[in-house]
């Protein structure tokens, strides 16, 4: 059976896509159970230079597909900041309650039109041949002038969709993934997969 690996050390991304890819002929494997480790310094200035570089880093060492990815919030009224340092933002340990206030502090008596945000996930895949393909995905939202919600993860609680009238961590996982940047990009690469393989 083909063999694709994701490259992340997240477990949930690694259930997302096992659950994502369930219905094709392959077996997902994390880095940890293809028995795979680096350590990739994300170098890149994009979100799809990272992608890259992640899967290239695995790529290297196995003739399976790879898929890595690397995604953030970009906020307009902040030049895109966090942007591709959003899990860096504020230094990696500090806590997401902090990060999102200080967004919120950042944004301190903006209007709600320029508040407009969007999460960005750029998803790589590299096939046994070695050629590579992106796709770049994203949901668009706006910083709300406060913290709502306890689903999800990040920066969730304090990006709203005016669609759903909530924020993204008020919506269950289900109804998150089938519009969020990262739902769209698996099945986008989904799609790049099932090609690639007929
Ligand atoms: P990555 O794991 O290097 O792709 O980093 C992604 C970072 O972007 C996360 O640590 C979060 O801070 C943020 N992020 C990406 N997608 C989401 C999302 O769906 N909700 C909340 N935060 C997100």
């Amino acid at each position: 059976m083909t063999k694709i690996i994701f490259a992340t050390g997240n477990a949930n991304k690694v259930k997302e896509v096992k659950k994502m890819l369930e219905n094709l002929d392959v077996e997902v494997l994390s880095m940890k159970e293809a028995n795979i480790s680096t350590d990739v310094e994300e170098t890149g200035t994009t979100f799809e230079e990272n992608a890259i570089l992640k899967a290239k880093a695995i790529a290297n060492k196995t003739d399976a597909i790879v898929i890595a990815d690397d995604s953030g919030l970009e906020v307009d009224y902040l030049n895109k900041e966090p942007g591709i340092y959003s899990s860096r933002y504020l230094g990696e340990d500090t806590s997401y309650t902090i990060k999102n206030q200080a967004i919120l502090d950042r944004l301190d008596g903006v209007a709600k039109e320029q508040r407009t945000a969007r999460f960005v996930c750029a998803m790589a895949v590299i096939m046994p041949n070695k050629k590579v393909f992106t796709t770049v995905q994203t949901m668009e939202g706006y910083i709300g002038f406060e913290s709502a919600g306890k689903n999800g993860f990040g920066y969730d609680p304090i990006f709203f969709l005016d669609k759903y009238g909530c924020s993204s961590a008020e919506m269950s996982m289900e109804e998150k993934n089938k519009i969020s940047h990262r739902g769209k990009a698996l099945r986008t690469t989904k799609k790049i997969i099932e090609d690639q393989l007929k």
